[in-house]
């Protein structure tokens, strides 16, 4: 087929590197996505070009550029890390083109270039559900711990605002560097503290470590409870964390075990064509930001750049988490974030989640 026959996708994700996890989940959502609905859209052939920038920005930055320049492509994708979303959407406001960021989960990243689509989450969504719950189940006084950057900053501060506001008391915040962490000097800070709980942000990939950490440090032992984003608890490596992370409850958008049919339906195909791999939040992230490209390249009759950009705006659908929309004014993802605990189902640990707050749009817009 000639160029203009093609409809071309640039999904750009760690596929090397501690969070190759991200990349994995993510282009085999992608090729999920193509295999269920076909790889025409809008009269045009789908190419999808998945490039590892090893969660460098700069790369993430240049591969962009290349794609753009180079591949024509309509649409920009992936994104796996907060400051790999940053470092491109300049390129994406230059170029016209639409930038679906389908897993880094910092507020203000919808902010950086108005080509910007969100179908991951953010932490200030997760972050407020998890404060609201705690003070009603006896978690007054708690420790925050979170991964030193974006993410894991929106979801010190907004935890730590809502749990005030609702009573509770912040006794430290400890910070831990987002790559290589060492948890062991922050547990044993966390121990002599002795709050209630100890609140976690640490991205995807990283809750096996800190988990083997925790039970290590016997914090559990010592009558400090576990709380966090869904993040910590991530359907990709939950399974073999073992007994620690049985009872951990947290927030999230996602768990592979939602209740639905599509959800259903979604993990037993997913796992079929990846080795039982289960699918994860990035998946999820992954499968909905084809949808959105597919659905707005049918709209926009396969024109590229504004055309296809205004087509995204607005959708509303049902994902495997549940309903959601993309908010037509903040091009940020909307949907229901729900309370979970980590229970052994047929042998193995799923985040059950039991309590749901529907429609949940992103907290940090609107300060
Ligand atoms: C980000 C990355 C993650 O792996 C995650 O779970 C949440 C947020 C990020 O960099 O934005």
């Amino acid at each position: 087929a000639m160029a203009q026959d093609k409809f071309k996708i640039g999904l750009i994700l760690p596929m090397t590197g501690p969070f190759a996890s991200t990349g994995k989940q993510i282009e085999a959502a992608a090729r999920l996505y193509i295999a269920q609905n076909g790889d025409m859209v809008a009269g045009k052939k789908v190419e999808l070009i998945v490039k590892d920038d090893t969660s460098a920005a700069d790369v993430t930055k240049r591969l962009a550029q290349e794609m753009v320049v180079n591949e024509k492509v309509s649409v920009l994708a992936g994104f796996g890390l907060t400051p790999l979303a940053f470092a491109t959407a300049p390129i994406a406001t230059q170029s016209k083109t639409p930038m679906v960021v389908m897993a880094a989960a910092t507020s203000a990243i919808t902010q950086a270039s108005p080509f910007i689509v969100r179908t991951s989450f953010t932490l200030p969504q997760a972050a407020v559900a998890i404060a609201d719950w705690a003070p009603n189940n006896g978690i007054k006084k708690v420790v925050t711990l979170v991964s030193d950057y974006g993410p894991g900053i929106d979801a010190e501060k907004f935890f730590k605002d809502r749990l005030l506001f609702n009573g509770g008391q912040v006794l430290d915040s400890l910070r831990v560097p987002m790559r290589n962490p060492d948890f062991a000097p922050f547990l044993q800070k966390v121990r002599d503290l002795k709050p209630d709980a100890v609140y976690v942000f640490v991205p995807s990939g990283a809750g096996a470590a800190l988990m083997k950490q925790f039970a290590e440090r016997g914090m559990d032992k010592a009558g400090i409870k576990l709380i966090g984003t869904g993040d910590i608890t991530d359907d990709d490596i939950l399974n073999s964390m073992g007994d620690v992370a049985n009872g951990v409850v947290t927030s999230h958008h996602y768990s592979a075990s939602h209740n639905s049919a599509l959800n259903k339906k979604f993990v037993a195909a997913f796992e079929k064509a990846n080795n039982g791999l289960r699918p994860n939040f990035m998946a999820v992230g992954g499968y909905d930001g084809m949808r959105v490209i597919y659905e707005a390249a049918k709209a926009s009759k396969g024109a590229g750049g504004e055309a296809l950009l205004d087509a995204m705006k607005g959708q509303v659908f049902e994902s495997p988490r549940g309903p959601m929309f993309i908010d037509a004014q903040t091009r940020d993802v909307v949907h229901n974030i729900y309370i979970r605990k980590v229970e052994k189902v047929g042998g193995q640990l799923f985040n059950q989640e039991f309590a749901t707050i529907k429609d949940v749009k992103d907290p940090g817009k609107s300060r």
